[in-house]
């Protein structure tokens, strides 16, 4: 007898309480999972639906543009109006965020995210994803830059899609970690992965490593170690595999664990990371410890962390808890050191 499979309507339904705070989250991501059907749709025609290539124009962060990040910037953007009760949104690929009126929506919100993740993969057809989260806006006032800037445990909803030889959409609202697969033919995602668990220990780590003069001695120390393998401290082999999207790495760190990272570097003493906290480290890292696994910048909780600024960035270390744990007191131990 074939079991019929949850699609993601009906788990929201049962996931979600029926107040009105709740059905707020549900719309939102529905018409988030719809943004996603269509960013899949024009990944999977690639070079056929001419969305391929850069742009002439730059985003805030002085990169250039490519076709699919804004597409998939106005995918988002048109989607999250459809929502009714979105407040504010923000994006990677614009300076400022959007404000909008919504009529009658006692519960309002504001959406955060990264359209396209992995832009340099997209011309030679490697994964992509999207990153996305929600907030609470505020009830008695019009919504602000200020209200965006709060710390990633006050996300209400987190998740990304990825891309890939199959597109997943992978959620939480702060009970577990749970992925959808897309089933292109009917254009619905289905519940394939419930209560994602990252593996506490791991043999795999994430890092470009062509970035290695500019690192912080305790990630040397981590790095060389699993290098070492069997003949080092640790007394075991590691892999290392680089996709070089974030969305298609921590995927693979939730489905057989492993650490991230792209930590902090020297090469622009402006910039204390390469990933942006709001829209790419933030909901990930709710992703991850919401399966049980750890977020870091190497020396605190990045959802404790109090933003700035929308575009912020900030070094990352996620993934398997007990490696998160070690690069955190390879750290500690690098500071004591030095004081
Ligand atoms: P984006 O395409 O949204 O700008 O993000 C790219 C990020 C992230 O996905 C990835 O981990 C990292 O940049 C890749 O960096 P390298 O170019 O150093 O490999
Ligand atoms: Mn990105
Ligand atoms: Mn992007």
């Amino acid at each position: 007898m074939q079991v019929e499979k949850t699609t993601l309507e009906q788990f929201l339904s049962t996931h979600l309480r029926k107040d009105l705070h709740q059905s707020g989250l549900h719309s939102i991501t529905l018409q988030i999972s719809k943004a996603v059907v269509s960013i899949a749709k024009m990944t999977s025609k690639g070079a056929l639906a001419g969305v391929l290539g850069s742009l002439e124009s730059q985003n805030v962060q002085g990169e250039t543009q490519k076709k699919l990040d804004v597409l998939a910037d106005e995918a988002f953007i048109n989607a999250l109006k459809q929502a009714g009760c979105v407040l504010g949104l923000a994006s990677e690929e614009n300076e400022q965020p959007l404000f909008l009126s919504t009529q009658g929506s006692d519960h309002g919100y504001l959406a955060v995210f990264d359209p396209l993740d992995g832009s340099s993969n997209i011309d030679v057809n490697v994964s992509v994803g999207s990153i996305f989260s929600v907030y609470a806006a505020p009830r008695e006032r019009p919504a602000s830059l200020q209200d965006f800037l709060r710390p990633g445990l006050e996300q209400l909803l987190a998740g990304y899609a990825v891309y890939g030889p199959a597109t997943m959409l992978v959620i939480s609202f702060g009970q577990g970690t749970h992925g959808f697969t897309l089933d292109p033919e009917s254009a619905r995602f289905f519940l394939t992965h419930p209560s994602m668990r990252v593996s506490e220990q791991s043999a795999e780590f994430a890092i470009n490593t062509s970035n290695e003069r500019f690192w912080e001695p305790p990630i040397h120390r981590y790095i060389d170690e699993c290098k070492k393998g069997k003949t080092g401290g640790r007394a075991k082999d590691f892999n290392m595999r680089w996709v070089a999207s974030m969305v298609a790495d921590v995927h693979r760190i939730l489905m057989r664990g492993g650490v991230f990272m792209y930590p902090r570097d020297t090469r622009d003493p402006s910039k204390p990371g390469r990933l942006r906290l709001m829209y790419e480290a933030k909901p990930m890292a709710m992703i991850i410890e919401q399966a049980g696994g750890l977020a870091s910048t190497g020396r605190e909780r990045l959802l404790e962390l109090v933003p700035n600024n929308i575009h912020q960035r900030v070094p990352v270390v996620l993934g398997s808890k007990d490696e998160v744990e070690r690069i955190g007191e390879y750290h500690a131990d690098y500071d004591q050191e030095k004081a």
